[in-house]
């Protein structure tokens, strides 16, 4: 038996937690902090648990998911779900609203203007305010049962708020993922995808090629845990069947649904008159990149109700609504070539050169491909036609290749082994996706970039060498490498934007006491990938200066402390440019100076060389003497061996200074070892 305050609390918390859920899915206002709603859901999830017979189906924890289905059983749409007919241009919006005028006998229409989302439509059968069915459109006249993924909805009230709703009333409106979860998720799937193929398991084709399939997509699913996991949003935009009135306009309608708990798109809008209706067109089209929905076009529906009555319908759709079609966010062209692309950090892109194309409005003519992987992956060829898309502002897209039409000598693209810009190696920084040129100092792509890591704070730390300076300096060609800002002059830095008398000098005073710098600085300054600060130090005391850094091999850079392969590598290659040590040669001759770096001399009795510690010292414990040592560039051994340098043996040694002895190894008292560290 349950007491009458479980059941109430559960009441209430259903209550709650349906009053949060409407203040943050569809007002975008939430009141309290996630926590606290957590909080609020897991006591509602445990009264359930312990008194299943109070479980709702419209209490809140009925979302999460239900079982997998095998299949979605059919669903008849008692009023059919009609389309819209189209118009392209002002002309057919024009000719729409003359129509409609004649046919009513009035002087002008009053519309409502709505987004036409890009989505999938649903329809909503509620019962005394409980949802019972959600149905996918499907022909039209027959759709698919989604009921158990559509719960997981929480942009889809289980049952109606507020009240005065008919006994039966079904909502129509579209099911749309936003354009930045779309991304998120087909960016998650590749992923996904990528970690399958590794494991040789066939993963398929992991991306939806727009925010449309993935809604729809996602709304499918057998199995409505996935659903769930998908960000869906759902915006009425009328009603399907109804057992009485709900208002006598569109414009109230909507306003009905949004008392009822549901989400409004929030561009709607009434409008009256053809010049107002193309007033709504063109808000719609400087808007279009930045709503967080993608949007293929505005629809336009006569407001009052007894109009539309009136007007009726076609075989195929209502006379009283047309759908503006903007121009598609998709276009197929053909690749006439993939760049090399360098950028100011010398990471080579591969941008597809187009042949120009309108997406949506605007002309694109490149489109990145991110990098060889993903050119292989979407296996993009030179003369290939592609499917490009753009995604409000950001950059276009390809999103598949059209494999019929393939020219037949396309042969896949290659990454260039030198930078087209500066003719320095490319190199892929293993783990990494980028390839990137290693004429860092040198290569003109990489100049900007270049001279403000040299600048920054913790590199040669030149104050007030800021990006629009830098970029000036760059663009009137005035510096061509790091070492040439020591070369610069009063008169051609007094002739830059913004800069006077004061900050020039003040500049100047800056370059010049940046000569004065450190190796660490200095290594750091030079912007090797893979090299920051710690590193640069690291290298800094292991070589005690430049030249013997810039000798090393890679087995030798790998004997430096948290030097990989990966880095010893981009080390190793970094210098191996003749050109970037020229740059290193000129900073030298304009007189940057460092002094070396005190560190372990490599000929000194402790460098390079493996102790072994054995018994009691009196002056230090084990552990500090271990840590002197390796503090001068010694090791540390637990076991002894012919290649042991000394065993260091203190009171009470054991068995190591025995084994010592037998192989011959140097033994030395404390005393010894002591006059050792001194030295
Ligand atoms: S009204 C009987 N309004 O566009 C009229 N449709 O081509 C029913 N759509 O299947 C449609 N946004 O999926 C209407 N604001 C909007 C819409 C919209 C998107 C979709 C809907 C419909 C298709 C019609």
């Amino acid at each position: 038996m349950v007491d009458a305050t479980t059941a109430q609390r559960a009441a209430e918390l259903r209550r709650l937690i349906d009053y949060h859920n409407h203040r943050y899915y569809v007002l975008d206002q939430p009141e309290i902090a996630d926590a606290e709603y957590d909080r609020l859901m897991r006591e509602l999830l445990e009264i359930e648990r312990a008194h299943p017979e109070l479980v709702t189906p419209d209490s809140p924890t009925q979302r999460v998911g239900a079982q997998p289905l095998s299949a979605f059983g059919p669903v008849r749409h008692g009023i059919a779900m009609l389309s819209l007919d189209n118009v392209f241009d002002e002309a057919g919006l024009a000719e729409f609203d003359r129509r409609l005028r004649e046919r009513l006998g009035v002087e002008e229409v009053v519309y409502v203007a709505e987004p036409k989302l890009d989505g999938s439509s649903l329809n909503l059968r509620y019962e005394n305010g409980l949802l019972v069915q959600a149905g996918t459109r499907g022909d039209g006249v027959t759709g698919e049962d989604v009921t158990a993924n559509v719960r997981t909805m929480q942009t889809v009230p289980l049952r109606l708020r507020g009240s005065g709703w008919p006994a039966l009333v079904e909502v129509r409106g579209e099911v749309v993922i936003r354009k930045a979860d779309f991304e998120e998720l087909n960016r998650r799937r590749l992923e996904a995808g990528e970690r399958l193929n590794a494991q040789r398991l066939n993963a398929g084709e992991p991306t939806f090629a727009n925010p449309r399939n993935a809604a729809a997509g996602s709304l499918r699913q057998l199995d409505p845990r996935i659903t769930a996991s998908r960000p869906l949003s759902f915006f009425p935009y009328g009603l399907g069947a109804q057992s009485g009135a709900v208002a006598a306009t569109h414009w109230e309608t909507l306003e009905r649904l949004a008392e009822w708990g549901f989400r409004l798109s929030e561009q709607r809008q009434r409008v009256r008159g053809l010049e107002a209706m193309r007033g709504y067109v063109e808000r719609m089209l400087t808007q279009r990149d930045e709503l967080p929905f993608e949007i293929d076009g505005v629809v336009y529906k006569v407001d009052d109700l007894a109009a539309r009555e009136a007007l009726g319908f076609t075989s195929r759709a209502p006379r009283w609504a047309v759908a503006y079609k903007l121009p598609a966010m998709e276009a197929t062209t053909r690749v006439r070539g993939i760049i090399a692309s360098v950028g100011r950090t010398g990471v080579i892109t591969p941008v597809a050169d187009l042949e120009p194309v309108a997406v949506g409005g605007v002309i694109v003519s490149r489109a990145t491909l991110h990098n060889l992987d993903e050119v292989r992956r979407k296996d993009v060829r030179v003369g290939d036609t592609v499917l490009v898309r753009r995604a409000g502002d950001v950059i276009p897209e390809i999103t598949a290749v059209v494999p019929e039409k393939r020219p037949a000598d396309a042969l896949p693209w290659e990454m260039p082994a030198s930078c087209p810009v500066c003719g320095a190696e490319v190199m892929r920084v293993e783990g990494e996706a980028a390839h990137r040129c290693l004429g860092g100092l040198y290569c003109p792509a990489q100049r900007v970039g270049a001279l403000l890591h040299f600048a920054s704070r913790k590199a040669m730390d030149i104050e007030g060498l800021g990006d629009k300076l830098v970029e000036q300096l760059v663009e009137y060609d005035l510096v061509k490498n790091v070492a040439d800002l020591y070369r610069l002059e009063r008169k051609e830095l007094l002739t830059l934007e913004r800069m006077g008398e004061k900050s020039t000098d003040k500049l100047l005073a800056a370059i010049e006491r940046s000569k004065d710098t450190t190796l660490p600085r200095l290594i750091y300054a030079l912007g090797i990938s893979q090299v920051g600060q710690v590193t640069a130090a690291q290298l800094a005391r292991h070589f005690g200066d430049l030249a013997p850094l810039m000798e090393a091999s890679e087995e030798e850079l790998t004997a430096v402390p948290d030097v990989g392969p990966v880095v010893a590598r981009a080390i190793a290659h970094f210098f191996g440019q003749p050109h970037n040590r020229e740059v290193i040669e000129q900073l030298q001759a304009v007189g940057v100076r460092w002094p070396p770096v005190e560190r372990p001399a490599v000929d000194s009795a402790i460098a390079g060389k493996t102790f072994v510690l054995t018994g009691t010292l009196a002056s230090m414990t084990r552990d500090e003497a271990g840590a002197r040592i390796e503090a001068l560039g010694g090791k540390v051994s637990s076991s002894v061996s012919k290649k042991t340098g000394d065993v260091v043996a203190g009171e009470a040694a054991g068995s190591k200074l025995e084994r010592a002895q037998a192989l011959g190894v140097t033994v030395l008292d404390e005393a010894a070892f002591l006059a050792l560290l001194e030295q």
